[in-house]
């Protein structure tokens, strides 16, 4: 979704831009643009399609300056074109802004700029509305001041002209419905970016006479790892040397500066082709560091002291409910499924987006959990805060450490994955279902699970590393599968039990990368209509683990059969010679416990995805129309 880059210092700001954005490039955008002020000039760039037609632009003619704001746009209001790519310029053409999110009331506040006479719109964007809004006040509070000046007035002591613009900026926020992450510059004020925030994240890198605003901090993490998290509300005044924040009220703000958790080192791709193949093949650490010092095989239960609830809490927990989207409610779903066996505490999984907006009923003792990789997703976040506001105790499973889920979540459980830039969510899948069997496992053993059974869960989720492994060994085997399918217009995915979400989430891989045709259902749900789908060049995968409902899908993959769709089999144990004859490939993969059984299973289907969009040519890592981390509902 939208990025943003600013920087002030004593560097050219262009390459540092443009290197800023290309790291967001994951994150999803659809346009691209920068603006750096060169003594009276404030040079622009901006263009539709991808940044290196902005580097191109950019090659032609170079901006120079040393401080500027740059943009990658996701298009909401108007469509992806030159002129509706940012930055944006207020009516003297002194002013630009870039801007993530939406001012929901930029209709009405355009109109009242119309009526005074100010009809210099050349975009159909809600974000030229602020700057012109800005820009006009501040504007106003010059002119004011030059009067006052010149008649010897007491009010010739107004604060200087960064005062006024970070004033402007507070006055046009107050009238802002919405959402915003904003940087802006003026031409007439020398080495000076202004930021804010509200519902869409900024952060504030503070370097040795250099400062930087971004978005996401992977932007800048190439030049400095300290960084200010900014809150909703924060105005941030940011020059080389240093910076002072504000909130839109006027008030001072508070602020913490923070080590960022990961280098730039852990942002590349290596040997990799794609971000999406490492992370894949990253899953062994990341579930070992998702587990690591959180299992305890002398009490054989889970330590999760960040969900900062003392045991009788813990106790009380009659319901929970989990809400994320995307890949993050598929791992949900495998959460109900995990709390509900381990635990068998009633869990219902809720999209984020449904819950927010909808009076589902809570008891007392309801636990709420957002799961999200990025902890930056606007519905998810919607979700915690509304189930916050009504007072539920609302815990966080993030990725992003730094995020606005985990920050304003009553506790949590960090996945530390690592980044995850591949826009088809991989690794944190796989991360959020280990932390939810642990939710399972540690909820499981306040109640009615004995000591032996609690080892015996912890003993599964300690072996998984090495078992992954061994399933990321089939990756060639998986790869000739997608070249022998490569022709086909789209495939069915069936499960059953805890690998029902996952025939979900391998549907969602699939659509995200190949854009083929793909659906997940429970495998009995093939006989309630889907089966009329089943022919010739449509194949049908199957994960059919070696377990209590294996025979059961046996049955569903013989009605298939029956009717001569393909069939890929996902299985274990005993099931690849009963489906020998039956399955036209089979993947078979370690057999482990059914709570722990996605963990595996999802990883042929990951890599069924890849390979498949990988021989169909896709932009495996920036999918077409999607976003890293949707910031807008
Ligand atoms: C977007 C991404 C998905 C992701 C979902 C939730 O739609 O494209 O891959 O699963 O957001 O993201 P989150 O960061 O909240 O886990």
């Amino acid at each position: 979704m939208c990025g943003i880059v600013g920087y002030v210092g004593r560097s050219e700001a262009a390459p540092i831009l443009l290197d800023g954005l290309r790291r967001l490039e994951y994150r999803g955008y659809d346009s691209a643009g920068v603006a750096i002020v060169n003594g009276e000039h404030v040079e622009t760039r901006k263009c539709a399609g991808r940044i290196a037609e902005l580097g191109k632009l950019m090659a032609e003619k170079p901006p120079t300056g040393t401080y500027g704001i740059s943009h990658t746009r996701w298009a909401t209001h108007g469509k992806p074109t030159d002129q509706n790519a940012h930055p944006h310029f207020d009516a003297s053409g002194k002013l630009a802004l870039v801007h993530n999110g939406v001012i929901e009331n930029y209709q009405a506040l355009k109109d009242q700029l119309l009526q005074d006479g100010d009809d210099n719109f050349t975009s159909e964007t809600d974000t030229e509305v602020l700057a012109h809004l800005i820009g006009k006040l501040y504007d106003t509070s010059v002119a004011e001041a030059a009067n006052a000046g010149s008649n010897g007035n007491a009010s010739a002591q107004l604060p200087n002209n960064k005062g006024r613009l970070v004033e402007a900026v507070r006055t046009a926020l107050r009238q802002v419905i919405g959402t915003y992450g904003i940087a802006l510059v003026h031409r007439d004020i020398p080495d000076f970016l202004v930021g804010a925030r509200r519902g869409s994240p900024l952060v504030l890198g503070v370097g040795k006479e250099e400062n930087f605003l971004a978005s996401d901090v992977s932007a800048i993490v190439a030049y400095t790892r300290d960084a200010v998290y900014l809150n909703d509300f924060d105005v941030v005044a940011v020059e080389r040397d240093k910076f002072e924040i504000s909130s839109v009220a006027g008030q001072a703000g508070n602020y913490q500066l923070s080590k960022v958790e990961f280098t730039d080192a852990d942002i590349k791709k290596g040997d990799y082709p794609h971000y999406m193949l490492k992370e894949i093949f990253e899953q062994a650490d990341s579930v070992r560091d998702a587990m690591r010092g959180r299992l305890s095989p002398e009490e054989c239960t889970a330590k999760l002291g960040g969900l900062n609830m003392t045991p009788a809490q813990l106790r009380d927990v009659g319901r929970v409910v989990l809400t994320g989207c995307g890949t993050a409610l598929h791992a949900a779903m495998i959460g109900e499924y995990s709390i509900e066996q381990l635990a068998q505490i009633p869990t219902e999984v809720e999209y984020a987006s449904e819950f927010r907006h909808r009076n589902t009923p809570m008891t007392r003792d309801t636990l709420v959990f957002a799961i999200s990789q990025s902890g930056e997703t606007a519905d998810t976040l919607g979700a915690l805060r509304e189930s916050r506001r009504k007072g539920y105790r609302t815990l966080g499973i993030c990725n992003n450490v730094a995020s606005t889920i985990a920050r304003e979540s009553d506790g949590g459980v960090y996945m530390h994955a690592g980044p995850e830039i591949g826009v088809a969510a991989t690794k944190s899948f796989t991360s959020q279902v280990a932390i939810l069997t642990a939710i399972g496992l540690l909820l499981g053993r306040m109640r009615h699970l004995s000591t032996s059974e609690g080892t015996r869960i912890i003993e599964a989720l300690e072996a998984l590393p090495s078992q992954i492994e061994d399933v990321l060994k089939l990756s060639d085997q998986i790869k000739a599968i997608a070249k022998k399918y490569a022709s086909v217009n789209g495939m069915l995915f069936f499960g059953r039990q805890f690998n029902f979400p996952v025939a979900l989430e391998a549907a969602l891989k699939m659509k995200e990368i190949t854009y083929l045709f793909a659906e997940g259902h429970p495998s009995a749900e093939l006989k309630h209509g889907i089966i009329a789908l089943v022919r010739p060049d449509l194949p049908s995968v199957f994960i059919a683990p070696d377990d209590a409902v294996f025979s059961k899908n046996l049955n569903n993959i013989e009605q298939v059969r029956a009717r001569k769709g393909p069939v890929i089999a996902i299985t274990s144990g005993t099931g690849a010679d009963r489906l020998a004859k039956i399955a036209d490939d089979i993947v078979s993969i370690p057999i482990v416990p059914d709570y722990v059984s996605p963990i595996l299973t999802v990883i042929p289907l990951q890599l069924l995805a890849y390979h498949l969009a990988v021989e169909l040519g896709r932009d495996v890592d920036k999918p077409r129309n999607l976003a890293k981390s949707v910031t807008v509902e």
